[in-house]
């Protein structure tokens, strides 16, 4: 049997945070400066609860690979481990051991308008490849894409999460996420905080080794705990112009310069623009941003490399995750249980 349920919330007496990282790959460092930097800071933050969690869940609307699903999780999980999350703070689980989770996803589907998941990015990009293709709209749209925004809508829901940490490219769905939030409050009352999507200010979207949006889906990442051999050479692989040593160069249009900004002091960030302007040799940009991406990243990678050798307690870690999170998930479900009609016929 399972354990008995809780059907008192916990107080709602923090701001609570809540993230979650789509288990297919290995964190890039775009996951890095987007999400998981500035979620670690957050939840370092006394005043605040943060949730973070695995979206497996979710992860199974890009990917049928299971072994890839499976390393990946472990991955990410060792990640958020390593750099120094504190999960006696933070909430810290994977979406697949929230049962509730699901089960408030169809509840929440029931108040999602069709029309409002038509103007969802992720689908929209799917429906227009296929026109361009000139296939069916629909063609290899699976409802688990189409729907992705309401599983999206739970995670976050599903903890009355005040702030939602995302990349740019998310902000739309934490928009859904409220307007699903709205709907729902105002048939059954007020049972959701209508959360707010944060994008970190200085560089929310970082630029991959093609200049484009850093991305699994691109193919140009530079993966966060790469060997310290390997990052030089991913970092070698960015792509700049033809400009020769001593030409001044645009930092504005340089990938290497954007992802400087992100590691860098805002002192650290001048120096350079200067010397962009002074004409410094792409070699030598590159060099110095390697170590300074090195300097930050580099004692986490050998925790995460230690990690990565002990399953067992990544495991325990987040079970006791799943334990606390329930504390919330449950009590609220059942609330909404009650709220939305569904109750025992004994009392
Ligand atoms: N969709 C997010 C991404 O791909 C991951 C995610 C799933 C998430 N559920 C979430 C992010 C809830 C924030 C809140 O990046």
């Amino acid at each position: 049997m399972s354990s008995p349920i809780q059907n008192i919330l916990p107080p709602h007496d923090k701001q609570r945070i809540l993230t979650g990282i789509t288990t297919t790959g290995t964190p890039h460092l775009g996951n890095y400066v987007g999400a998981i930097r500035p979620a670690i800071e957050a939840s370092q933050q006394a005043d605040n609860l943060s949730f973070y969690f695995l979206a497996d869940f979710h992860a199974l609307i890009k990917s049928q690979e299971p072994e890839k699903i499976h390393l990946s999780s472990m991955e990410i999980a060792a990640t958020w481990l390593a750099l120094g999350l504190d999960t006696d703070n933070a909430v810290f689980y994977r979406q697949s051991d929230v049962p509730e989770i699901p089960e408030l996803c169809w509840l929440l589907t029931c108040m999602a308008a069709k029309g409002l998941m038509n103007r969802a990015h992720a689908y929209k990009a799917a429906v227009q490849a296929n026109q361009e293709a000139s296939q069916d709209a629909d063609f290899g749209v699976t409802m688990g894409l189409y729907s992705y925004p309401v599983l999206m809508a739970a995670d976050i829901l599903m903890f009355n999460a005040d702030r939602v940490p995302v990349g740019k490219d998310q902000i739309q769905h934490v928009e859904m996420a409220r307007d699903i939030a709205a709907r729902f409050n105002h048939h059954f009352g007020e049972n959701f905080t209508l959360p707010q999507a944060v994008v970190g200010d200085n560089v929310a979207v970082l630029q991959g080794l093609d200049g484009r949006k850093m991305s699994k889906s691109y193919n140009n990442t530079i993966p966060l705990f790469l060997p310290e051999k390997q990052l030089k050479k991913h970092i070698n692989k960015i792509k700049t112009n033809l400009l020769e040593p001593g030409d001044p160069k645009d930092p504005d249009t340089s990938t290497v310069f954007q992802i400087w900004e992100a590691f860098a002091t805002p002192e650290q960030t001048a120096e350079m623009r200067q010397a962009f302007a002074d004409g410094i040799a792409w070699g030598e940009a590159k060099k110095r941003l390697f170590e300074l991406v090195n300097n930050e990243i580099g004692d986490a990678r050998e925790r995460y490399n230690t990690l990565l050798e002990q399953p067992e307690h990544i495991e325990e870690i987040l079970q006791q995750g799943g334990q606390k999170a329930r504390t919330y998930s449950q009590p609220l479900l059942a609330n909404l249980r009650q709220a939305v009609g569904i109750r025992s016929f004994t009392k």
